[in-house]
C-alpha cells in the first residue's frame, strides 16, 4: 500500500512525503518533476520508499497520465491520499482576473475533486482509505487580496464534508487540514523579499504563538489524521496555526 501526496515537491507536502516516508512508500506527485524527485531521492537516501510523478491536478488527462504510471510501476495500491497541491494569487477583489479566479479554483477545489475521483475507485474496492485534503485558516476568514484563495479554500473545506459523507460508511475517512501562516516558498510568492518580510513580520504580531509554522508541523496533523489514531474523526478541519483562527 502507499500514500499519494500531491504537491509533494515542495513545503508542507514535502515535509509530509519525508514523515510518512520513513514507514510507508509515498507516492510524491507534483507539477514540478525535479523537485519531487528530489523529495523521493531523500526519503530514499533516507532508507524509506519513494517514487516520484508528475502530476498536473487541475488536468484530467494529466491525472489519467499518472495514474497509468503508478499502475504501471506497480505503486499501489492507494490508501492514503494528501490533497494539498497549491498555489496562491493575490489581488483585491475589484482586480481579480478571471483566468486568475480560475486558476486558484482549479488548482484547489477542482484538483481535489479530479484526484479523489481518480483515487477513490481503489478505496472503495477495498473499503479501505483515509483523504486529508488541504484546506486553510482562510477557509473560515475572509483576508483581503486573497478573495479567490478563500473562495477556493472554503471549496475544499466543504467539498470534504461533502467526501466525509457519502464516504464515510465506505471505510474511507476524509478529513481536512487548516493551516495558518507555515513558512514555505508560497507565503513569499509573488512578493519582493522585502516587503514579504515585511508581511510576514505583521503576521507573526498577530499571531497568539509569535512566529510562523514550520512545514513539519503540519506533517504531523496529517500524519495523525492519516493514522488510525484519528480513527472517530471524520469531517473536520484541523487547523495548525498558533492560535491564529479560533472558531
Ligand atoms: N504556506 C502556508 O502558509 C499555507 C497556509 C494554508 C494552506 N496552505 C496550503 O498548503 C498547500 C501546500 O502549500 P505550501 O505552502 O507547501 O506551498 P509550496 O509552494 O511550497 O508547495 C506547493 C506545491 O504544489 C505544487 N503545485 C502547484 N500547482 C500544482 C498543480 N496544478 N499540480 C501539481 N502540483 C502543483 C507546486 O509545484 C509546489 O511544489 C497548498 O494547498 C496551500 O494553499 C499553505
Amino acid at each position: 500500500m502507499s500514500i499519494l501526496i500531491t504537491g509533494g515537491g515542495s513545503g508542507i507536502g514535502a515535509a509530509t512525503a519525508k514523515r510518512l516516508g520513513k514507514r510507508v512508500p509515498v507516492i510524491v506527485a507534483d507539477r514540478n518533476l525535479p523537485a519531487a524527485s528530489a523529495v523521493a531521492a531523500e526519503i530514499a537516501n533516507a532508507g524509506g520508499k519513494a517514487f516520484a510523478v508528475e502530476v498536473d491536478v487541475t488536468s484530467k488527462a494529466s491525472i489519467r497520465a499518472m495514474m497509468s504510471e503508478l499502475e504501471r510501476v506497480g505503486a499501489g495500491p492507494i490508501e492514503g491520499l494528501f490533497n494539498n497541491a497549491g498555489i496562491n494569487i493575490r489581488q483585491r477583489i475589484e482586480d481579480i482576473v478571471e483566468a486568475d479566479w480560475d486558476a486558484v479554483f482549479n488548482t484547489h477545489a477542482k484538483g481535489v475533486l479530479l484526484v479523489s475521483q481518480a483515487v477513490l475507485p481503489q478505496m472503495l474496492a477495498r473499503k479501505r482509505g483515509v483523504v486529508v485534503n488541504t484546506a486553510s485558516d482562510y477557509s473560515v476568514i475572509g483576508v483581503p487580496g486573497l478573495g479567490a484563495y478563500c473562495a477556493a479554500k472554503t471549496a475544499v473545506y466543504a467539498l470534504t464534508k461533502a467526501m466525509a459523507v457519502e464516504f464515510t460508511e465506505h471505510g474511507i475517512r476524509v478529513n481536512a487540514v487548516g493551516p495558518g501562516p507555515i513558512d514555505t516558498p508560497l507565503l513569499r510568492a509573488g512578493r519582493a523579499p522585502a516587503e514579504a518580510e515585511e508581511r510576514l513580520a505583521m503576521h507573526r504580531a498577530k499571531i497568539p504563538m509569535g512566529r510562523l509554522g514550520q512545514p513539519e508541523e503540519v506533517a504531523a496533523v496529517v500524519d495523525f489524521l492519516m493514522s488510525e489514531r484519528s480513527s472517530y474523526i471524520a469531517g473536520q478541519l484541523v487547523h495548525p496555526n498558533g492560535g491564529l483562527v479560533m472558531w
